[in-house]
């Protein structure tokens, strides 16, 4: 896969996608969200990538939607092209997908940290939804995500006043899994991928999935779900594995059946 826009790279079962564009700070303009959904569906299918990492530089994650790219679109021209809808492939990925977040992200940037399953933050990392200050509001599930993850107030502050918080109060708030010092933010990224790709394949993608339906769905309809596919899992090889390892002392060898 040659990209322009994007770098990417393999790390034992682990893809990394790096951000790449320097001069812009990110800035995702369309060219990159379509090297970024190719990348992804790429990796989704290959049986040999367990988990995701996606990346920027240290001064910034993503500085947002390319504005400059976005200052003459008209009404009708996004909603006959879905200008967002290629957003969208972000959320459509079955294998964990880390964000690995340092510098800015905002706007855009902040909202695909967002729909990837977890964020992991450098202490310089910023968060935050500055739409407001162009006369626009988020609209890559910025009002949405946001909220869910630090509920209304602090929402509401950062997307009515576009201010910024730093990684330790996006932590605080929930918005971020761990902070860890700039210079090890890409080790502890992959490492957490690394652990995730030792795990058995029908598990990890179940957990996924039921914790993902968690945002979507009432608690009792959650539960059901839940309940659905931790039985169908007694289906699998690798349960037998797992607790007959676990019965045995011995460490688990999942195969992914
Ligand atoms: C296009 C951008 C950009 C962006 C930065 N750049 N952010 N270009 N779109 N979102 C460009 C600058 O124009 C500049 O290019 C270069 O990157 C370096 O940026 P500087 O501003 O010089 O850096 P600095 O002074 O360090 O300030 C960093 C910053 C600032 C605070 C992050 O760049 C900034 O406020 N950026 C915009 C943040 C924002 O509003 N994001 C939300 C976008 S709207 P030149 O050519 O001058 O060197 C959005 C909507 C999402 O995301 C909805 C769904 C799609």
């Amino acid at each position: 896969m040659a990209f322009e826009m994007i770098l990417t790279e393999t790390h034992g079962r682990t893809a990394l996608i790096r951000l790449n564009r320097p001069q812009a700070l990110n800035a995702l303009c369309d060219g990159l969200m379509a090297e970024m959904a190719e990348a992804l569906a790429g990796f989704d299918r290959d049986d040999n990538i367990a988990a995701i990492v996606i990346t920027g530089s240290e001064k910034a994650f993503a500085a947002g939607a390319d504005i400059k790219e976005m200052k003459d679109r008209t009404f009708p021209g996004v909603l006959a092209e879905d200008f967002i809808g290629k957003w969208e492939a972000v959320t459509t990925i079955r294998k964990p997908v880390i964000a690995a977040v340092s510098g800015f992200a905002l706007g855009g940037g902040c909202e695909l940290a967002m729909m990837c399953d977890m964020i992991i933050a450098s202490d310089t990392a910023k968060f935050g939804q500055p739409e407001i200050n162009l006369g626009i509001i988020p609209g890559a599930g910025g009002t949405q995500r946001l909220t869910r993850a630090v509920g209304k107030s602090k929402a509401m502050d950062l997307v009515l006043t576009g201010r910024m918080m730093d990684a330790q109060e996006a932590e605080r708030a929930g918005l971020v899994a761990r902070i860890v010092p700039a210079a090890d933010l890409l080790a502890e990224a992959l490492k957490v991928a690394e652990k995730i790709g030792q795990l058995s394949g029908p598990s990890v993608a179940t957990a996924k999935q039921a914790v993902n339906v968690a945002f979507e769905t009432t608690l009792r309809e959650g539960v059901r779900f839940e309940r659905g596919v931790f039985y169908a899992l007694f289906a699998t090889e690798d349960q037998k594995e797992g607790m007959g390892a676990f019965a045995e002392k011995r460490k688990p060898a999942f195969r992914n059946r």
